[in-house]
């Protein structure tokens, strides 16, 4: 069977290209609100960024196969002081939509790697009780099932064809709720500059965990193309949807669609809708102002 690659250009809350129950899997992570080194002001508000992903939701649980998995990899934000509590809004709103809640994982990433600023720093200048505000290592993998999956579906060739490597599943301890996978470093140049992209070990060990060869992966909010890039390494079809078309040429790249040939045995194909946007310029410039803000209110508080 041919594996196919399909990019949709467009917005999430409607996938009229998806027929029903015709996905096997969704690993996504859904924009961070309007964190402001990522997304600032990119939603009105709050209840506007929840509105949107109870859609997704809606969507995706009209895709999903029966008995199927959603992972959800979030984390909640802090935007200008004050904390939006999206790990618990989004558990609660995948329910409402009909998931049941599987499971939660930590991601747990290396200590050096604490993003924006080490808010612990506070104890330090006042070591006194309620100064208190500890470093982000880490963020949660949400798992929603549609229903219980019926293990008798899968043919017995199929099963064989995706039996998992027991060594590393054991040594690399994929058995605990708490999985400790080096995040993509922001360094300058890279491919993901301003994606915030998850790391391919993390897509690849619930790749593996949650479907089989051949089937179709689905990620909704595909930034840089890193769910379609493993899933091509690890023969599954997989179809993203971006709003930004200006990552065009990143997903391109990093897929490998850039460099397919005519002999590869998969079909690549992308789809621009009207509902497409340019984002990527317009948040680039908005995040360079905080940070040259945040860096002088860093200076102006040095001085005084
Ligand atoms: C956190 S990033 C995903 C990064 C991705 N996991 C990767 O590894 O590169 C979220 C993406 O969702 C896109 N996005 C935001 N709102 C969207 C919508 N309504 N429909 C589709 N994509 C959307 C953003 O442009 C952004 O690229």
């Amino acid at each position: 069977m041919a594996l196919r690659y399909q990019v949709i250009f467009g917005d999430a809350q409607h996938m009229p290209e998806l027929s029903d129950e015709s996905v096997h899997l969704v690993i996504t992570s859904p924009p961070y609100f309007n964190a402001p080194f990522d997304y600032p002001d990119l939603f009105p508000s709050y209840k506007a960024y929840l509105q949107m992903m109870e859609k997704v939701a809606q969507e995706l649980f009209r895709v999903l196969a029966p008995g199927r998995v959603a992972c959800i990899v979030c984390d909640d934000v802090l935007v200008d002081g004050k904390r939006y509590p999206i790990v618990a809004d989004l558990t609660r709103l995948f329910l409402d939509v009909g998931f049941r809640y599987r499971d939660r994982l930590v991601w747990l990433k290396p200590e050096g790697y604490i993003r924006i600023s080490r808010r612990s720093g506070v104890v330090l200048q006042q070591p006194y009780p309620l100064y208190f505000y500890p470093d982000n290592v880490q963020e949660s993998v949400l798992i929603f099932q549609k229903g219980r999956f019926d293990y008798r579906s899968v043919p017995k060739e199929v099963k064989e064809a995706s039996r998992l490597d027991l060594r590393e599943f054991q040594e690399k301890k994929w058995y605990l709720n708490v999985w400790s996978i080096t995040n993509v470093l922001p360094l300058p140049q890279r491919l993901e500059e301003g994606v915030a992209a998850f790391p391919e070990e993390l897509v690849r060990r619930l790749l593996l965990l949650f479907s089989h060869v051949e089937e179709v992966v689905l990620d909704p909010f595909l930034g840089s193309g890193t769910t379609m890039k493993v899933a091509r390494q690890w023969r599954r079809s997989c179809i993203g949807y971006e709003i930004d078309l200006e990552l065009m040429p990143i997903i391109r790249a990093k897929t490998g669609m850039e460099t397919a040939s005519l002999l590869d045995d998969a079909q690549w194909e992308i789809l621009v809708r009207d509902d497409a946007r340019h984002l990527r310029t317009w948040l680039s410039d908005r995040i360079k102002q905080r940070r040259s803000a945040a860096r002088n209110a860093e200076r102006k508080t040095g001085k005084s």
